[in-house]
């Protein structure tokens, strides 16, 4: 398993407008197979491409972890989450509706997490990891999640959407988390966010 080192928010590929995947191949497949590994030993529920350096239009989100949440939030106990990591590919949100408020978290700003407004609904066009041209239909936090990676790829974080205040202070709470993962982070935190 391959480990990629996780940018945080004032690393410039962040705000870097990615470009189009052009080829379908076997390095694609790997790039895909460790950002899900990364998103998964990051406990996260989604990964785009300029999250671990890599400036292409990609992004990978677990389909278990989402069901798992929306599970919890039913009321429902699930005992874990099933790993499911599904690559988009040139993705396009072609249609939106309605709005909805969702607390919202990123690899990128570990420790930070705050209400962002996004589309209830999407529709949104992509290409999987073997080049099929697909579309999903999503609503509520998948809809969410697919936004929020979408903006990843031009260059567009969370905290771009909620007051300079609170800005603030996900910077400040980045900061301190790697500070002390630098200090004694565990292996895996060290891995992911003590490199460069
Ligand atoms: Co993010």
């Amino acid at each position: 398993m391959t480990l990629l080192h996780i940018s945080t928010v004032g690393d410039k590929i962040l705000r870097e407008k990615a470009k189009e995947v052009t080829e379908f191949n076997g390095e694609l497949k790997e790039l895909a197979t460790n950002m899900a590994d990364t998103m998964r030993a990051a406990d996260g529920l989604g990964i785009a491409g300029p999250q671990v350096g890599v400036s292409l239009r990609i992004f990978v989100i677990d389909f278990g972890y989402l069901d798992f949440v929306k599970a919890e939030e039913n009321g429902e106990k699930p005992k874990s989450a099933e790993f499911r990591p599904v690559a988009f590919i040139n993705p396009e949100i072609i249609e939106k509706e309605g709005k909805i408020m969702y607390g919202e978290g990123c690899l990128s700003v570990p420790k930070y997490n705050a209400d962002v407004e996004r589309a209830e609904k999407i529709v949104c066009r992509y290409f999987d990891i073997d080049g099929n041209p697909q579309e999903i239909k999503a609503s509520g936090l998948t809809a969410v999640a697919i936004q929020h990676e979408n903006d990843h790829l031009d260059g567009v974080l969370f905290i771009d959407k909620i007051s300079s205040l609170k800005r603030g202070i996900a910077l400040k709470k980045v900061k301190k988390f790697l500070g002390a993962v630098r200090e004694n982070g565990s292996k895996t935190e060290t891995e992911l966010y003590g490199k460069q």
